[in-house]
Formats: C-alpha cells, structure tokens, sequence
C-alpha cells in the first residue's frame, strides 16, 4: 500500500497531469485526429441540429453524416436508433447529441425559475437540476437549452417566468448553481446533461417588454448589468455551451454580434464551449434586415462565432458555396466544429453513445417529488397577514375558491412539455386529502379559468363564503399567458378575478389569496381586500402541498421577491437597483390629488416622480414577510477604511422574536456613493439563509471583498475606486440599517 501511494505522489509530482487535465489534454488530441480525417460535408453536419418533428427525414440526414444534434427527442427508443445510425452507418460514427429544453424539470416539474429564485436557495435549485438532468437524460437527452440568465427588469415580457428576475448577483448564484445541478460534478457521466446557459445576449430588456423586441444596451451596461450571470457562469462553473438570443442590440442581431461572440465570450472569458443558435435565429436575420438572404445570414453568423445553427438549416444550404467564394474559412469552421466535438467528448458520447431508457426508475421518484415540495415552499412568498390569519388556526369550515385551486396543467407553469398533469398536486387536492376528514371544505371554482368572464355563481360564492371561517382564493394565470412570445401590456388579474374577489369582502369572511401566476401582477387593490396574500408563482407538481403546508403553519414562508412588483404598468420599468437621477424623489412630493387648482408652475425642487403612483413600487426587491418577527441588531464593521485588496467583515445579529420558527433571508447592499459614473442606488453583494427557533439568536457574518466592488467605469475597465460607500444589511431592498465605510 505504502509503495502504491508513493508511486502515485511520484507520478503527480514528476509533472505527469491530473486525470483531469490529461482529459482536457487527451480531449484536444482525440480532436485533432478526428478533424484530420473529416471530409467537408462531415464539418458541416456536425453544425446542424434537427428538429424531432421530423424523424423519418432526419433518419436519412442522419446517416448522411449531415447532423451533429437532434433537438426534441424524448422516447430513448428513437434516440438509440438515430444513434446507431450516426454511429454505425456514418463513415466516421460521430454520435449526435440530443437537447431539449429542461428548463425546471423534466418529469417531476420544480416551480418556474422565477419562482425557484424567490426560495434565494442556490442548494435547492442546484438540487432540482440535479433531479431534472437524472430524469431527462435516461432518454437519451444529454443536453438542456438552460439556464435562462437574462436579467429581467419588466414583468410585461413573459419570459420573466423563465428568468432569475431582476438582479445580476442573485441571477449569477442561481444560474451557476443551476449549471452546477445539470452538469454534474463529471460531464461525461450519463446523468449529466450539459447545460446552456441563454439567451447570450441582453434578451430580457427588449423594449416595452414585448418579446423579441429591440434592444439597446450599451457595452458598460452589458458589462455591469446584462453579461454578469454569463461571466460566472462560464468562470465559475464551467458551462458548456450558450444559447445566441433573438434581440438585436443597437441593430445587431445578437447571432451575429461579434462583440459579444468573439471579444467578449471567446478573448475575455476563454469559453471553450460551443455556441448554438437559438430556433431559426440566423434566418431572422434577414428579418431584422441585418442580411438580405439566408446565405449572408450564414457567413454573418459563422463569422461571429455561431458554432451550431438550430433548425434553420442555413449552414448546410451555403457554407460550401461561402468557402469558394471566399467568404469564410476553413480554419473558422474548423474551429468551430473543434468547440462542438469538445463538448460531446467531454460528455462521454463517443464512449457511451446509448442510454438504457430506465424511465420508470426515475420519473417521480418519491424523493424527486419531495424536494420539489420543499423547493415549492421555499419559493412562497407571504405579501400580507393582516391579523396573523395565518396559518390557519383549526377552522371548522373552509371555502375554497378560484380557478387555480385545481389547476394540474397550470400550475406547472411555461416551458414544459413532458411534465404530465395527471402528476400534479393541486390546493384542493391537497388540502382535502391533508384535512378534509376535519375541516369542512366547501370547494366551488366559480371562475373556471384564468381569463374567465362569467361572473353568473358569484352570488353562489358569497352564499358559500358566509358560512366559512375563512376564505381561500386562488387566483392568477394560466400557464400560457407567461412564457416565450407572450407579453402583456395590462398586469391586472385576468377575467372577472378581482371581480369575485371584490364581491367575496362583502361575506366579511376572512379571504386569504393565494395568486399562481408566471410574473409580477399589479395586484394593489387585490391585496388590500385581501387579509393574507401568498404569492406561490407557478410552483410546479408539487404545489399544492407545499401551499397547503404553508397555509397551516406546517411550513414558515421564508421566500422574498426577486423582482420588483409595480403598482401599475405605467411604472415600468421599475427595479431596485436603478440610478439615483440628479432628483431623486424622497416620497414627500406633492402627489395628484393634493396639487392645487391653478397651481403654478416652477422648476424649483421638482423630482423625479409619478403624481399619479408616487416612485415607489407596490412590493420591493427581496420582499417577503415570514409567521415570525426577525430583530436585527446594530451592524459592525470590522474596518471602516479599506484598501482595495482587503476583505470587509461585517456582523450583526439577528433574533427570532416571534413564536414561530423561521428562516430569514439577509441580505446585503452597497451603494458607491460617487464613482467614475453614476452607479445604482443600490447592490445586493450577498445574503444568507438564517433559521431561528422562536426566541433564538444568532451572530450572522457577512464577508465582504473589496474587489467585489469593482465595476467597469468611464475607462470601461473593470476596477474598484476609492471612495465613501454605503452598506446596507436587510430583510429587503428597501429596509435595513445603513453604515459607511471608506476606501483608499
Ligand atoms: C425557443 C426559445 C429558446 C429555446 C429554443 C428551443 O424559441 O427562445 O429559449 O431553448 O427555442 O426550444
């Protein structure tokens, strides 16, 4: 045993590599012969990815050797034999990858990722991938078009579901804990899927919040703000490849934006993974009227550095003719079939091609089904509790309203095609199986869906109402009214909704909301005629209970917003970390109704304000409300000046003084008072999860690096300036103890 360990120390030490870079090594070898004997056409098909809707067609390019991916294929059946194909009647038997969109769940469906990041739980999401890759990839699938990372600041775009939400520091741990959760801590093991992190870039601030709309970020913006998530996520973990997005950025499609593909992803960040487009955006470039036809389309896009156009099929219509005519290389091309042969050795597909299709092994295993629960508590946030109505204290009869309460398709959410309803634990099946034998639950929809009319059983409903100790309403979206390509310029709950709401207050009955919806509403009026308001997002199979124990105090809401939500659409945009203006409001401006008749006009002292909704938000970024009441103690810093390579440690505790335990989100913001450029008023750095009995206290510390400060300022290079900064430790965006520090 002795003389084994000493050889091995010899080995590592006399320079020969870790297993792992001998791999890297190994991989770029194994590449380097493969690329040698590729003819062209070979090349080629390994830049295209089909669409599974199309099998028998795609059979036949398969074994033509003109695919590298299918995208969509979910019976490992159809899987192995289109491997087999690539892989036995293929000159050269490169095996395809196969991806798909996994975007919070497979099978067992965790709730959408806005709401996944509303649990600011970076185990619990790297865990709910985990689960998804485990159930997608014994079909075969060995590739995931997430996660989405782009910042999203406008709940009007319906991809908000899909997103972290507004912040880049919360999206970066999310989107990298998610990555981590998808790729396993070995790529080539056949659980892991790779991950894709989207959509690269800027996607998220289209104009107006209508999806594929025009954007205009500028590089520092971009910088500070919109490419954060996708820095991490390639620096810290990992990624395997990015997804173009379909926004053209001060006109240039993001497909072809060089900028982005080659500078920043390729000279900056040494990506080595592959670039994919995303479903036919090369083409849409002659939309855009970025390319006047699918050829130029093509030389723009394998000029930027797209390696693998989705579906489109551009690449193998023209980069033969391109390459005559000179209008792109070989080494190019080359180079990019080098990142896509990386990626699927690195996977183990050449070793390890076919997958054994276990399905019913891992769909909804109990311990999926669990975690999925537990993410789904987590992910609640309670908006209101008038009263302390909640949990629920052994009430006799319960009326349950709303056309969410028993919503199994809806209640999964946007982006997910093989999660099946029949699965779904909705709130009235929960909550009767949970407490019907001793709770009178009296269960009418009275709206049957989201956008519902008919308002004919209201009157039923109040008769209902006022036999019950409490009301439950569950309310918000249908799934598909949130999601790619639906946006909506009115956040008012759909159909008569409020209507029922308003005409249930007249019961007197306590009414506690809970809304199941894929983004921010502006649901001002609804929650002040509601006692309590949950917010449980689209939560996923699992919901139900997870809002049934929420509603009887078997689970403490611990979630906090990761978004803002405006009062109405006319704020828009509205985040927390937006600049301060040169007049900022303080709130004590005059609003409409108060601004006399006649007035005259002035320049002094305005703000910048709305008369009508003031400038603050409806809820604020990291709000969330627990059964419990958290005191935080004085903040102490270890240093108030620093210089720009030492660590600030800052402590406080934190106390428990209510009779419920709970968990209380921290977080921590800075502020750069005056920098090279203007800065947010605000930054979340950091927060962390702390659980506290009732009465309990804890010291909580926080470790801050003065190189965290950094930002790219008016020289457009990334450093920390001195200067004075504010820090803030608090239970949201807009609350907590403010304190300075200096650094030199
Ligand atoms: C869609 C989406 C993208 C998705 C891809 C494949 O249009 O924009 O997020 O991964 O096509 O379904």
């Amino acid at each position: 045993m002795k003389r084994l360990l000493v050889l091995a120390l010899f080995l590592i030490f006399s320079g020969l590599e870790t297993s792992a870079q001998v791999s890297d090594a190994q991989i770029e070898k194994k590449i380097d012969v493969l690329l040698k004997k590729m003819a062209l056409k070979e090349k080629i098909g390994q830049m295209n990815q089909l669409s599974a809707d199309a099998m028998e067609t795609n059979f036949k390019v398969i074994q033509q050797g003109m695919a590298g991916s299918v995208l969509s294929i979910t019976n490992p059946e159809i899987a192995n034999k289109a491997q087999k194909i690539a892989i036995e009647q293929t000159r050269l038997g490169i095996p395809l990858i196969f991806g798909r969109d996994v975007i919070h769940g497979f099978k067992t469906i965790f709730p959408i990722p806005l709401g996944q990041a509303a649990s600011f739980d970076p185990d619990l999401v790297e865990k709910a991938a985990r689960v998804a890759a485990i159930e997608a990839s014994e079909t075969g699938i060995r590739w995931t078009f997430a996660p989405m990372i782009d910042i999203a600041r406008d709940p009007r775009w319906g991809r908000i579901a899909e997103s972290c939400g507004e912040d880049p520091y919360l999206t970066s741990v999310l989107g990298v804990a998610m990555i981590k959760g998808f790729q396993g801590k070995d790529l080539s093991n056949p659980t892991s899927i790779a991950a894709c992190a989207k959509h690269f870039a800027g996607y998220g601030a289209a104009e107006g919040g209508r999806d594929y709309n025009t954007t205009n970020i500028t590089e520092r913006q971009f910088r500070n703000t919109y490419l954060v998530p996708f820095e991490n996520a390639v620096k810290k973990a990992d990624l395997a490849t990015i997804m173009t997005a379909f926004n053209a950025n001060d006109g240039i499609p993001s497909s072809c934006n060089e900028f982005l593909l080659k500078q920043v992803l390729r000279k900056e960040w040494n990506f080595k993974g592959f670039v994919v487009s995303d479903w036919a955006s090369i083409t849409e470039m002659v939309d855009h009227g970025f390319c006047s036809d699918n050829k130029e389309a093509a030389q723009k896009a394998i000029n930027a550095g797209v390696d693998m156009e989705m579906v489109s099929g551009t690449y193998v219509a023209y980069i033969e003719s391109l390459l005559q005519e000179k209008k792109i290389t070989i080494e190019t091309i080359n180079e990019e079939v080098r990142n896509i042969l990386r990626v699927k050795f690195k996977l183990g597909l050449f070793e390890n091609p076919y997958v054994k299709g276990n399905l019913k092994e891992v769909f909804y295993k109990e311990e999926h089904l669990k975690l999925a629960e537990k993410i789904a508590e987590r992910s609640i946030v309670l908006l209101k509790n008038k009263d302390a109505v909640l949990p629920l204290q052994q009430p006799k009869t319960i009326a349950v309203f709303g056309p969410l309460a028993d919503a199994p398709h809806e209640q999964m959410g946007t982006w997910v095609f093989d999660g099946e309803k029949n699965h779904t634990m909705t709130p009235i099946k929960a909550l009767q199986e949970q407490y019907g034998k001793d709770i009178n639950i009296i269960y009418e929809p009275i709206v049957k869906y989201s956008r519902d009319k008919d308002s004919t059983d209201f009157a039923k409903a109040r008769k209902i109402a006022k036999q019950a100790d409490f009301v439950l309403l569950f309310l918000g979206e249908e799934s598909i009214l949130s999601g790619e390509a639906h946006s909506l310029s009115d956040l008012n709950l759909q159909g008569v909704q409020s209507e029922l709401l308003e005409t249930l207050v007249k019961s007197k009955t306590p009414i506690v909301t809970i809304i199941l919806a894929g983004r921010p509403l502006t649901i001002q009026k609804d929650v002040e005629q509601s006692n309590a308001v949950l917010y449980a997002w689209h939560p996923g199979t699992m919901g139900g209970s997870a809002i049934a124990n929420i509603l009887f105090g078997k689970a403490n809401p611990s979630g906090k917003l990761p978004v803002t939500f405006p009062k109405n659409v006319g704020q828009i945009p509205m985040y927390y970390n937006h600049l301060n203006t040169g007049r900022p409001a303080n709130g004590s401006e005059l609003s409409l109704n108060n601004i006399p008749i006649e007035a005259s006009q002035t320049s002094l002292g305005n703000k910048s304000y709305y008369l009508d909704s003031g400038n603050d938000p409806l809820f604020p970024f990291g709000f969330g409300l627990s059964y419990t009441t958290f005191e935080y103690g004085k903040i102490k810093l270890s240093k108030t000046v620093l210089k720009k390579d030492e660590v600030l440690e800052i402590s406080f505790t934190l106390k428990n003084t209510g009779k419920y335990g709970g968990s209380e989100i921290v977080q921590l913001y800075v502020r750069d008072l005056a920098a090279s450029i203007a800065l947010p008023v605000k930054e979340l750095k950091n927060f962390q999860k702390i659980d506290l009995k009732p009465k309990e206290e804890k010291q909580v510390k926080f470790i801050l690096p003065i190189a965290d400060l950094a930002f790219y300022g008016i020289d457009m290079k990334k450093k920390v300036e001195s200067g004075k900064f504010d820090l803030w430790i608090g239970t949201n965006s807009a609350e907590g103890e403010k304190v300075l520090f200096e650094v030199q």
